[in-house]
């Protein structure tokens, strides 16, 4: 436990809106500040900070508390442990060994678990041997603390007792009755600070699976840990980017080769949790993934999540090197700088792969590669300079000018550059006069994404009775047909120009799904009025009930997901 009057320091040296700033964008509201909750996926800020009363509250998940449960909650650790990184941060001295009991016993086990590995390593001559052959030496091989676990391996229950840990303890540390890394090298990872707190494990030499790595734990949480993070983080801040890859080996021959901003994702696919991790540190990513068809996947994926976060993105140019651990012990240092140096922006390699796909010898063949990139000039055109990036190398790998490929991508001028940052914008304005007549309403969302976005308006499944106004009348005409606005009447032209002239935010996924639910209440909403109407008429009491229970069901379903789209 650490002091009372010690965490009331704590509180008082941190000012939370300089704290919550080191994570999320806020503005300045009167005397409190907002922005966008990092708790929630959300497209309009609910997230508030007081200065005056030393708290954060979102409105949209009730999120709320002071600058250590802040700190505990993004970061994932322990009050103890944000109250700690918080007297860090201040300055403030308080004492080491107050630390939660089990978690101790955690790091204190992982350590010695690591232990064994090591002194087993240095009796594996065939092991050191395979180490050798991938071009580490025996500095390097103990400088990243490689161990061994052998054939039959008993150590985690070995140094489980030796500790006095549970069997439900042992369990919550990740390891059951046997040693799963046994006949494997071991890759220690570390938490922020590095201490060990999982494995990974991999095969000498061929076979399946070639590795395998702890399993989440009580202190080991995959999707928020990047491998070499404690190591790379001061470097990654200094240079004011960090290199992302894959796998260990790959992050490792990176640090081999002096580039020491670098860190790899364990096995899983870069989430959002390990993008605002980084955030305090830097906002420029360089991803290394591997140059294969699963990395260049992983790569399309990732380059949309990080942008979405406002980071930029570069991709290294690996040209004909499968990962950065061949190209590193094939062609030594030089040849991963000059991957980095040549770096492609995002604009470029996603043209560039996806022309891959098609045969732009034939116009059907440019005509669908055009289709298939409409995702992409909408998640480009969050700044100008981008989306002329993106729209300049088009036109590069379909042999066209500039204007003639903004004729065949049918964009409307005025659709072009209004975008999230003019959200923002928008957000930042919100006191300015007439904003209340001019949001976006989902019948807006509706016709806008009906004549830019068909391709996602055929994903969205809604009864027109369910829609205000003209709205209403347009999609009982117009929904299952492709209507321009030559054929509509007057009126309804006009109507439906208002209507999207009104969207100042162009659609995502957290748009999206924020109409998909309001659609989804208002069916909801339509057939308990149904309900409502049968009950009235209804003579037997038995189908009343009935009737009244269903009604029941629907506002159960109704506020569920009111909630869950907040
Ligand atoms: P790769 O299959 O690209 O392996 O997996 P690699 O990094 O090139 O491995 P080496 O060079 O042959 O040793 C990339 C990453 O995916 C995870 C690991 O984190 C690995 O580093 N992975 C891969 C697994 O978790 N399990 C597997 O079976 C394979
Ligand atoms: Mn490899």
């Amino acid at each position: 436990m650490i002091k009372r009057q010690i965490i009331e320091l704590v509180k008082e040296k941190n000012d939370i809106v300089e704290v919550v700033s080191e994570y999320v964008n806020l503005q300045k509201v009167g005397a409190n500040y907002r922005g966008l909750c990092p708790f929630h996926l959300e497209t309009s800020p609910s997230f508030y900070v007081s200065p005056a009363k030393n708290m954060y509250h979102c409105f949209g998940c009730g999120a709320s508390g002071d600058v250590v449960k802040f700190v505990q909650e993004i970061e994932n650790i322990s009050y103890t442990e944000a109250v700690k990184k918080l007297a860090e941060r201040a300055g403030v001295d308080i004492d080491i060994d107050e630390e939660d009991e089990k978690r101790r016993l955690y790091y204190s086990f992982y350590k010695l678990l690591h232990q064994e590995y090591l002194n087993s390593l240095r009796k594996s001559s065939n092991v050191i041997e395979y180490l050798y052959k991938r071009g580490f030496s025996e500095r390097e091989i103990s400088l990243y603390e490689f161990g061994y676990s052998p054939i039959n391996s008993y150590f985690p229950q070995k140094v489980a007792k030796s500790l006095g840990i549970s069997k439900e303890d042992l369990q919550a540390f990740g390891f059951l009755n046997t040693d799963p890394f046994s006949g494997r090298i071991i890759i220690p990872i570390k938490d922020d600070y590095g201490r060990i707190i999982a494995f990974g494990g991999r095969l000498v030499g061929e076979g399946v699976p070639k590795y395998i790595n702890s399993q989440d734990t009580m202190i080991f949480k995959k999707s928020w840990i990047l491998f070499l993070f404690d190591q790379a983080r001061e470097y990654i801040k200094n240079v004011d980017y960090v290199v992302i890859c894959e796998g260990y080996f790959d992050a490792l021959a990176f640090h081999r080769a002096g580039i020491k901003n670098t860190v790899a994702t364990l096995g899983t696919a870069l989430t959002r949790a390990h993008i605002l991790k980084l955030k305090k540190y830097t906002k420029n990513i360089l991803l290394a993934f591997d140059n294969d068809a699963a990395g260049v996947k992983a790569t399309l994926k990732s380059i949309e999540m990080i942008l979405n976060e406002g980071f930029n993105v570069a991709i290294a140019n690996f040209r004909e090197g499968k990962d950065a651990d061949e190209i590193y012990q094939k062609s030594g240092s030089k040849e991963l700088i000059k991957a980095l140096e040549e770096s492609i922006s995002p604009e470029i390699f996603v043209v560039e792969r996806l022309s891959r796909k098609y045969d732009l010898s034939n116009p059907n063949g440019i005509n669908t590669f055009l289709q298939s990139l409409s995702n992409w000039n909408r998640i480009f055109s969050y700044n100008p300079v981008s989306t002329d990036k993106f729209y300049e190398a088009i036109a590069k790998v379909i042999h066209v000018d500039k204007d003639k490929l903004m004729e065949m991508m049918k964009l409307s001028k005025e659709k072009v550059g209004k975008t999230r940052k003019d959200y923002s914008n928008q957000v930042k304005n919100s006191h300015a006069e007439d904003r209340k007549t001019k949001i976006a309403t989902t019948e807006d969302y509706l016709i806008y994404i009906y004549y830019n976005y068909p391709e996602i308006f055929k994903t969205i499944n809604f009864n027109p009775d369910i829609l205000d106004g003209k709205a209403k009348e347009f999609f009982l005409i117009a929904k299952d047909l492709n209507v321009s606005l030559e054929q509509l009447s007057k009126d309804m032209a006009q109507f439906v120009k208002e209507a999207i002239e009104r969207i100042d935010m162009d659609v995502d996924d957290k748009v999206l799904e924020y109409i998909k639910k309001d659609i989804e209440i208002r069916s909801l909403e339509k057939r308990i009025g149904e309900i409502d109407e049968l009950i009235k008429k209804s003579k037997s009491e038995d189908e009343k009930k009935i009737l009244l229970k269903a009604r029941i069901e629907l506002i159960k379903q109704k506020e569920k997901i009111k909630r869950s789209s907040l």
